[in-house]
């Protein structure tokens, strides 16, 4: 468990004046509650201020093929008609086929229900003696059939009256949905946006909304417009723990969230997935390190194994240990082709943080971790396969679950069995 206060020394407000020269370019802006509100209101809406912006305009889009391609277009378009027309006209005959069949059969049934009348009559003759008692039975069956028509009548009337309650519930709740304008907001983010060259990463306090990338322009966590942001923030169930439950771990929790939010735009740049560490501090002493992308052999990093960790290693003692209030945290990092080392972001030393390549248990049992030594661990050749957790927003459910080796041999048992489903 951890404190309160060791959360709130990782939100982005909090670290980054004094590591700014050695992390990503950042702007940090305050969030009204009022933006706050529109995050947690239901739905995936865009305030009525914003705009979907112009990629595509008209001219654009039609200098997109030439005269040749618009011919075929055409003649292809043409020969579509031509068997629309010639299947139409299929369909009709078919049509006036069937309707001679109906009327056949309609003479055919009025001829038999006439014989049946006859023979009704002649029945209806021989029951004219019929007892009292049935006639009886008949009124108390109408007088149930009229009961249970009132009551369906009643049922209509309610779901009617449900029906309408519900549409005016929805007219306010658009209404409400409409007030939400943030022009001052929108015009900070597309200044931030222009001066960082048309693309941010977006994120809250702690957390990025790596989970809705789905949702923005370029599929990834880089945002080119307000609409990007706001509805990737919106989208995103990561973003939903910072809202509501960031100190849900902290053995003093006296708060649900922190006392004031931030939009943090950081400027976007292509980083390798091969080139991120994510490192591991107790008290005060880096003690592990694992490849971030857990999910990758990457065969280079064995390599150059050694040199990576010595970077590492010279770069936490001179920038960050004893810089960093908590005792016990993570950070991530980025090494670049000329080996330069940059901060990502810092964690909590906690089991809400992917602990990637280790499990938290070895990580916390103390005896295992020689006071000198600090393990850098990768992927290798014989690594177990993983996915990583954010595919489960991308991919169906089946594929999430075969996380590791047994579970893909079990999948693949049972499917040999043909007992999958
Ligand atoms: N400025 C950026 N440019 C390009 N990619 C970025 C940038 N900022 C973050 N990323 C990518 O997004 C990932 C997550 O970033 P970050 O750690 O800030 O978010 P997070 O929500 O704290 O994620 P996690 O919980 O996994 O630590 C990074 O590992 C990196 O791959
Ligand atoms: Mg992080």
């Amino acid at each position: 468990m951890i404190s309160q206060q060791e959360v709130l020394n990782c939100m982005f407000q909090s670290w980054y004046q004094s590591f700014r020269k050695h992390t990503i370019k950042s702007k940090i802006i305050k969030l009204s509650s009022k933006f706050i509100e529109y995050l947690k209101e239901d739905g995936v809406f865009l305030p009525s201020s914003v705009k979907f912006p112009e990629r595509f305009r008209e001219e654009d889009f039609w200098k997109i093929g030439d005269e040749d391609d618009e011919n075929q277009f055409i003649n292809e378009n043409q020969n579509q008609i031509q068997n629309q027309n010639q299947n139409e006209n299929q369909n009709q005959n078919q049509n006036q086929n069937q309707n001679q069949n109906q009327n056949q059969n309609q003479f055919i049934n009025e001829n038999q229900n006439q014989n049946q009348n006859q023979n009704k009559n002649q029945n209806e003759n021989q029951i004219e003696n019929q007892n009292e008692n049935q006639n009886q039975n008949q009124n108390q069956n109408q007088f149930k059939n009229q009961n249970q028509n009132e009551n369906q009548k009643i049922d209509l009337n309610q779901l009617y009256q449900m029906d309408l309650k519900n549409i005016q519930e929805n007219e306010v709740k658009d209404k409400q949905k409409n007030e939400y304008s943030f022009p001052s907001l929108e015009k900070e983010i597309e200044e931030v946006i222009k001066l960082y060259e048309g693309k941010v990463v977006p994120k809250l306090n702690w957390t990025c909304p790596r989970d809705a990338n789905w949702v923005t322009s370029s599929g990834s966590v880089a945002c080119d417009s307000v609409s990007d942001i706001f509805l990737s923030l919106k989208s995103s169930i990561h973003i939903h723990h910072d809202l509501n439950h960031a100190f849900d771990f902290c053995y003093d929790k006296t708060m649900d969230s922190p006392e004031e939010f931030v939009l943090v735009l950081r400027k976007y740049y292509p980083l390798l997935p091969s080139m991120e560490f994510r490192c591991f501090v107790r008290s005060q002493k880096l003690f592990a390190i694992s490849q971030r992308d857990h999910t990758t052999y990457y065969f280079f990093l064995h390599e150059k194994k050694d040199i990576y960790l010595k970077l590492i290693q010279e770069f936490f003692q001179k920038v960050i240990q004893n810089n960093f209030p908590n005792e016990n945290y993570i950070f991530d990092i980025y090494i670049t082709k000329n080996q330069r080392v940059f901060i990502i972001d810092f964690g909590p030393f906690s089991e809400f943080t992917d602990s990637l390549l280790f499990e938290w248990e070895e990580l916390k049992n103390q005896e295992k971790w020689n006071e000198n030594k600090i393990e850098l661990r990768l992927v290798n050749k014989n690594t177990p396969l993983r996915t990583d957790p954010i595919t489960e927003f991308r991919y169906p459910q089946d594929y999430v679950e075969l996380h590791d080796s047994i579970a893909i041999q079990k999948f693949v048992d049972l499917f040999r069995e043909g007992k999958f489903d």
